[in-house]
């Protein structure tokens, strides 16, 4: 099967998040099944490898031609294509700034630039025949191919066998604005209908996502757990409806993580300043030695006894930072080090900095995006806090888990479906759970955690193997993501 996959973001080049990671390694593990795979994203720096491919094309965005020029790189079996344009260009650390109708016209662009990539851009000589071609969209930013493939492209025969698989990353950003919008995203005027959407506080809007969801032809979200949620008013954000109603089109699929990366044995983060790789066997004394070379490289207190938890994440009310600021006084009470690395929202940002100039002697608060710092925070932990309010996947606790750092979760959406809690019984489970955002019960949970590191080591070891031993890897989603490609293409 043809296969392009269309995302905002691609890491390596380009990440905000759990989007950027997705699409740089599901299309490989497409393409180690035998798939011809091609991804295509913005061009926001000056990536190394992409080449420029000479093609240049004018599409038309809210009345005006913009030009936009094609750069190509063949990866791992897959095509990675870029779309370059002054829209996109040194956006790198602000992909989705600017105000609301530069994003919106810039993702118009991406989606018209990625509709036609089969055209235009030679791959290698590869062909992606109409016949077999399935798109897959991503999150409301690309949301619009979906509906461009049916006003333009199928119904006009050009693209008549091509099929659409939209992926919902996260229901909460949905692409919203006032109806007027429509005028920015050039489609005839029936398919108004298609974005209109009421809600009690905001009104009549326009709804990107909305748009996405009725036309393409499967939904795909990152868990089972979310697929759910989506469905109900609270985690459906205000969708639930069009959910339930295209209910037959869903699936949840938990996502992988790639595996060379995140592995303890070659993490390449892990080879200098103190740090090392270490795998099953060496567990005990390689993480040991990851832990101080964190406290050493962060200047907090070099001690092996003592448990070091970690956060890593974006600072948003999402992610649950404010429920760890509640806890951090019942922490400070403990024996313990508390690292905690991310960037978002300003005031978060400013209580990160003001817990570790009160709590010099046990608390780091990185701000900033560091993979490197994530890699080591994620070796060198012995906990993993993710009290996220809602997590449609979630990666950093599968990171965890390889590593044998220990998860204690708000259990919901993925989080929920991947972290079996511990039942000290049976020695089964993961880490541990807590079952509402509230801080009272983070502490709970945490409780528990800490006295098992302190006083059951067995059952500690016996967690953090069976973490550690788990497949997490792209190969299981894979096969289900073609399932769902092959459903699309023949309507099955
Ligand atoms: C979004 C979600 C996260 C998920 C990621 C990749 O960032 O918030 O839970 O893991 O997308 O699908």
């Amino acid at each position: 099967m043809n296969v392009i996959l269309v995302a905002a973001e691609c890491a390596p080049w380009s990440k905000t998040g759990g989007l950027g990671d997705v699409a740089g390694a599901l299309p490989k593990a497409l393409a180690r099944r035998g798939h011809r795979v091609m991804v295509v994203a913005p061009r926001y720096g000056n990536y190394a490898e992409p080449q420029d491919t000479g093609v240049r094309k004018r599409y038309r965005v809210a009345g005006q031609d913009m030009e936009v020029v094609y750069y190509q790189a063949y990866i791992d079996g897959v095509d990675f294509v870029f779309v370059e344009s002054p829209e996109f260009r040194h956006r790198e650390n602000n992909m989705y700034g600017g105000n609301r109708v530069d994003v919106l016209k810039r993702m118009v662009l991406l989606c018209k630039a990625a509709v036609e990539v089969p055209w235009h851009v030679p791959c290698g000589g590869a062909c992606y025949g109409d016949g077999n071609l399935v798109f897959i969209a991503n999150d409301w930013h690309t949301a619009l191919l979906p509906v461009y493939l049916k006003a333009y492209y199928r119904d006009n025969g050009l693209m008549k066998y091509t099929r659409s698989v939209l992926v919902i990353h996260n229901i909460a950003h949905q692409g919203r604005g006032p109806l007027d919008d429509f005028s920015y995203i050039d489609l005839p005027p029936q398919y108004l209908d298609f974005f209109r959407m009421y809600d009690p506080v905001g009104g009549e809007h326009l709804n990107i996502f909305a748009a996405g969801l009725k036309s393409a032809d499967r939904v795909v979200t990152v868990s089972h757990g979310y697929a759910w949620e989506l469905k109900t008013s609270e985690g459906g954000w205000g969708l639930h409806e069009i959910i339930n109603e295209n209910d037959w089109k869903l699936k949840g699929i938990v996502n992988g993580i790639d595996t060379k990366d995140w592995s303890p044995e070659l993490d390449v983060y892990l080879k200098s300043d103190g740090y090392t790789n270490y795998s099953l066997e060496t567990l005990q004394t390689g993480k040991q030695q990851c832990k101080e070379a964190l406290q050493k490289e962060l200047g907090l207190p070099i001690r092996g006894d003592i448990p070091l938890i970690g956060f890593i994440g974006r600072l948003d009310p999402q992610k649950g930072v404010d429920l760890i600021a509640e806890a951090v006084p019942w922490m400070m009470g403990q024996d313990v080090q508390l690292v905690m690395l991310g960037t978002g929202r300003p005031d978060l940002e400013d209580m990160l900095r003001h817990f570790e100039s009160q709590h010099h002697d046990k608390i780091r608060g990185w701000v900033g995006f560091s993979v490197k710092t994530a890699h080591r925070i994620t070796a060198g932990a012995d906990i993993l806090l993710m009290p996220s309010r809602f997590e449609p996947c979630g990666l950093n606790q599968l990171y965890a888990m390889r590593y044998g750092t220990i998860p204690v979760v708000h259990g919901v959406g993925g989080l929920r479906e991947t972290v079996q809690p511990f039942d000290p019984f049976n020695e089964t489970g993961l880490g541990w759970t807590f079952d509402r955002a509230e801080a009272n019960l983070l502490i709970n949970a945490l409780g528990n955690c800490l006295l098992t590191y302190r006083q059951y080591k067995e059952s500690w070891g016996g967690i953090q193997r069976r973490g550690m031993m788990q497949d997490l890897s792209w190969d299981n989603a894979a096969q289900k993501y073609e399932e769902v490609l092959v459903a699309a293409k023949y309507q099955w």
